[in-house]
């Protein structure tokens, strides 16, 4: 264990941590104490701790050398910041330590993570492998002598082979990883029997011709009686209002048999249609519950915190259900409940015409839930505006002959006038909104999570408003709370 680069990185971010401008730091979501962040990896519970850890350099507001950098909570709620727990400094990941896992077994937490390895002088091409670090304390971890534990891509991959997720059936591990082969993506299966030997063991899923080049961040598991493997494809061509953002995040849903290692499946389906949404990742925890968190960003696009000091955050923890129809459904924690510091407003039964503001409504931080009657509303279109003010506005706004949810932020702020992302909802008498407000981030949470939208935005200070809205026509709302939330951070 080579503990200087650890030092050196987690100096890094104590001093850059003192010099950042806060305008934006969110006030309960996941982010580094300073510098960049994208993937969660390694969720898991470990002797009573939530644990995330996170893709960081610890050096600078943009990408570069990958660590870990790690964060633990009882609750899910209230997170603490830890010491970087990897850093690229050993032959077999020196030029990264790439998005991986994490497993429990027995007293021991285990990283399975990918070694990024350069094969050319350009650092163009890559020669990836998959590396073991193991910890019985949870924070000071130590690399496996045998790495790589996975020392060479698969025939039908590439060297692109990457962002292990390992889990446990019978006596034995499973590990997940994506990969590519003549522009296709794909997600390859290994089997082993104690973490450091691993066999092949075949191709879970891959791009029937229009799914991609490489598909990154693999996840396989048993969810509501069906298997499920969510990945994050590169390359998949916009279609009208789907695939809008540069990558995708989304989902098969499927039948596995673990004796031939064979998953039939249905097609892809994006898991949340916001701008900011990629590369998530689930665990199973000790109430039986399965919980992913994903990045809340996306690869080149805007980050106007970079000039802050800062890039990156994660999703709030979301649990995950699939409805009857097999969709997928994402619902934030119970546990955030816990964030409510003040109920601000209590409303029900009340038609809205135009526009209903609400004065006192000016936090930062906001939990806000609405149920809209569509049966005795006539309104064309209807909604929310929130951090709304002389210049700006985020919309969420449903357009009721379209069935389509919007999430406008061609006014949210600084950096972000790339306009709005649609979804489609199913039919139904009523529109349900659970909504996370917080200092640059919108999670909308629709109809019990069937659609979640999930996007970045910049509002200057006194653009701080909330209203309801109803265009030509009323809208009725049955009920409509909102509670200011705790700032974890502070
Ligand atoms: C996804 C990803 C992963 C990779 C990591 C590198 O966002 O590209 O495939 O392991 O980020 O930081």
């Amino acid at each position: 264990m080579k503990t200087e680069q650890l030092k050196c990185a987690n100096e890094a971010v104590t001093r850059d941590a003192g010099k950042i401008n806060p305008r934006y730091r969110l006030g309960y979501h996941i982010m580094a104490p300073a510098n960049w962040i994208n993937d969660p990896n390694g969720l898991v519970q470990y002797k009573g701790d939530y644990h995330v850890f996170y893709q960081h350099h610890p050096y600078s507001t943009k990408w570069g050398p990958m660590h870990w950098g790690h964060v633990k909570s009882h609750d899910l709620v209230h997170w603490k910041h830890l010491p970087i727990a990897l850093a690229p400094d050993t032959p077999a990941d020196c030029d990264g330590c790439f998005s991986g896992s994490a497993v429990v077994d027995g007293n021991e937490l285990n990283l399975i993570y990918t070694g990024n390895l350069f094969d050319d002088e350009e650092k163009t091409e890559v020669d990836q492998v998959q590396n073991r670090a193991f910890s019985t304390d949870g924070i000071h971890f130590q690399k496996d002598p045998l790495n790589p534990v996975i020392p060479k891509h698969p025939e039908c991959g590439s060297g692109d082979f990457r962002d292990p997720k390992v889990w446990k059936h019978g006596h034995d591990w499973y590990l997940v990883a994506g990969t590519s082969h003549d522009k296709v993506g794909k997600v390859v299966l290994y089997r082993s029997p104690d973490l450091r030997h691993w066999t092949y063991a075949g191709i879970i899923g891959q791009s029937e011709g229009n799914q991609g080049y490489m598909w990154e961040c693999p996840d396989f598991y048993e969810l509501d009686g069906k298997y499920v493997l969510m990945c994050s494809p590169q390359g998949i061509e916009a279609e009208g209002d789907r695939y809008q953002n540069l990558y995708q995040t989304g989902y098969f849903v499927g039948d596995f048999d673990y004796a031939t290692g064979k998953f039939t499946h249905g097609g892809f389906t994006e898991l949340d249609n916001g701008h900011n949404f990629y590369a998530v990742q689930s665990f199973k925890d000790d109430r039986g519950r399965r919980i992913a968190i994903g990045w809340m960003n996306m690869w080149e696009s805007p980050m106007p915190e970079q000039q802050d000091g800062w890039a990156g955050a994660l999703t709030l923890p979301r649990e995950l259900h699939l409805s009857e129809k097999g969709k997928m459904r994402m619902t934030p924690v119970d546990e955030l409940k816990q964030l409510r510091v003040k109920r601000m407003l209590t409303l029900s039964s009340v038609e809205v015409s135009g526009t209903q503001a609400f004065p006192d409504l000016t936090d930062e931080l906001l939990e806000i839930e609405a149920t809209f009657d569509l049966i005795a509303s006539n309104a064309d279109t209807f909604g929310l505006k929130l951090r709304t003010g002389k210049t700006e506005e985020t919309v969420i706004r449903y357009d009721v002959r379209e069935r389509q949810l919007i999430l406008d932020r061609s006014k949210s702020g600084q950096g972000v006038d790339d306009g709005f992302r649609r979804a489609l909802l199913p039919e139904s008498n009523q529109l349900k909104l659970h909504i996370y407000l917080d200092r640059s981030s919108v999670e909308v949470f629709a109809d019990d999570g069937e659609t979640v939208m999930t996007s970045r935005i910049y509002p200057t200070e006194e653009n701080n408003g909330v209203q309801l809205f109803a265009d030509d026509g009323q809208v009725s709302v049955k009920e409509m709370s909102a509670w200011r939330l705790e700032d974890i951070w502070a």
